[in-house]
């Protein structure tokens, strides 16, 4: 996949959540936003996925601008998948419905089709057990999982994570890790908000560090990440470290 991001601001109120943020990726299946806390990067995942538009600055993904036309917005985000912790499961419903359900009335599948669909995702994710009980009922890790299972059920052309194992214990983020493993496997493309540096260097090709809204540095995952150019990468990955 190809990202251009051009001077993008996005202002909440007085606040600059993105101030002129410049990334420019030529090709990645895997791309990792790493940076501080409050850097930007859920907020740059919100624009590249189509969720929202940037207050200025341009955005294409693939060539294609998707930010500031409403329209194409919403048609973006129906190739795409969204892994976000605002994006939940709906909590009324089982966790086989959560995933076919929208295959059904967003993608058109006929009605068995998605629940067929939706089965095989939850075999491969091990989750056959769970498929008929709700989110309320599932762990963290199973929950993410099957937001995972649900963001790619329709064979969106890109996925989009925000920080997938963020509140969940050391064996619960490794199921999760490696169902992202398997999705980078089948050669879906990804772009990731991750604090798990070990994780963005061994599954994204590409890296890009973020931080007060602006981007630090992108580069090959193991170049950003082992020998950071700048001193603002240096410092972000020296405390890495340290932690
Ligand atoms: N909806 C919003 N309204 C107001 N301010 C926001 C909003 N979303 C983000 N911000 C602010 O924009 C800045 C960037 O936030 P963002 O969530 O993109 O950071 P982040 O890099 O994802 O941080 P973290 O690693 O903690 O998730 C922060 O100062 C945040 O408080
Ligand atoms: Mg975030």
């Amino acid at each position: 996949m190809k990202l251009l991001l051009r001077d993008v601001v996005k202002r909440y109120g007085g606040l600059h959540a993105l101030d002129g943020l410049t990334l420019e990726i030529e090709d990645t299946n895997c791309l990792a936003l790493i940076g501080p806390s409050g850097g930007g990067k859920s907020t740059t995942l919100r624009l590249v996925s189509g969720l929202e538009a940037p207050t200025s600055g341009c955005l294409l993904v693939d060539g294609e601008e998707i930010g500031n036309d409403f329209e194409r917005r919403r048609q973006f985000r129906k190739q795409v998948g969204i892994v976000f912790q605002a994006y939940n499961l709906f909590p009324h419903m089982t966790a086989l419905a959560n995933v076919a359900l929208p295959l059904e009335k967003v993608h058109g599948y006929p009605k068995a089709d998605a629940i067929q669909k939706a089965r095989s995702l939850f075999e491969r994710f091990q989750l056959e057990d769970h498929m008929l009980k709700k989110p309320a009922e599932l762990s963290g890790g199973q929950n993410q999982r099957v937001a995972i299972a649900r963001a790619m059920a329709p064979d969106p052309d890109i996925i989009f994570l925000d920080e997938p194992t963020s509140a969940l214990d050391p064996e619960m983020t490794v199921e999760v890790l490696d169902a992202i493993y398997s999705l980078i496997e089948t050669d879906k493309r990804i772009v990731i908000a991750t604090h798990q540096m070990g994780f963005a260097q061994r599954a994204a090709d590409t890296v890009a560090l973020i931080a007060e809204g602006k981007l630090v540095e992108a580069g090959s995952s193991n170049q950003v990440i082992e020998n950071p150019q700048t001193i603002r990468g240096q410092k972000f990955l020296a405390a890495c470290l340290d932690r």
